[in-house]
């Protein structure tokens, strides 16, 4: 396998970890907020499949605070427009996990092409690139947002391609979602999943080229 001319990041659960909400929710919310983390994010993500397969795009950031408001109501948690307006700015600033700023300077030292593609819409990733300073790390910051559909819709993969000016094979695709890493595999990316936690691959008839435990593992994994 030759070395990828760029890599490609997916942002939400990759770079940025959206469970860093939990400490706020618990301020707010007790002993809740790990549950009402994991089904915001869980409904996040459902609402963006089933609005791509009817064609009834909006922004991920009305998702977003949708879901926000679907898993309060699921918990039975009241959320006024102060405690959702303060979670969706949690939402700007959410945590690096800890190996992803060495690795991406590694990575970006080495002369490789680095750029994001996401779900995330311009108003919620510039804000957050922006506020780990990582700006200049990346060629580019691409959102669904200008195609109106989500991942892994094949044509959000073959815009990082076009807008990279590379070839899909010569594409190294990196995300913790097993879902769009399978996506972007289907769509002729190079592949790895960056596998926290362990969880078995989904049966979905692809599989990644590599599989890693962290970011950090990344720099030395790339072949030569
Ligand atoms: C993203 C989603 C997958 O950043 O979290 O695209």
């Amino acid at each position: 396998m030759t070395n990828p001319a760029a890599l490609v990041f997916d942002a939400y659960g990759t770079l940025f970890d959206v469970h860093a909400v939990v400490e706020r929710c618990e301020m707010f919310w007790p002993g809740k907020g790990a549950q009402l983390s994991q089904l915001w994010r869980a409904k996040q993500l459902e609402w963006t499949w089933q609005r791509s397969l009817m064609r009834r795009y909006a922004p991920f950031s009305q998702l977003t605070r949708d879901a926000l408001g679907y898993a309060c109501e699921a918990l039975a948690l009241s959320c006024d427009e102060a405690r959702a307006a303060a979670l969706m700015d949690e939402y700007r600033r959410l945590a690096l996990y800890p190996d992803v700023a060495d690795a991406l300077a590694s990575l970006h030292a080495g002369g490789r092409g680095l750029a994001i593609l996401t779900n995330g819409s311009p108003d919620m990733i510039a804000p957050l690139v922006a506020h780990h300073g990582l700006e200049s790390l990346f060629d580019a910051v691409l959102s669904v947002d200008e195609l109106k559909i989500y991942k892994p819709a094949p044509e959000v993969y073959r815009l990082a391609a076009k807008r990279l000016g590379v070839a899909s094979n010569a594409i190294g695709f990196v995300s913790s979602n097993c879902w769009d890493a399978l996506g972007a595999k289907a769509f002729g990316f190079r592949v790895w999943w960056i596998n926290r936690g362990a969880a078995p691959l989904d049966r979905l008839g692809f599989a990644p080229d590599g599989l890693l435990a962290g970011l950090g593992e990344l720099p030395a994994a790339l072949p030569e």
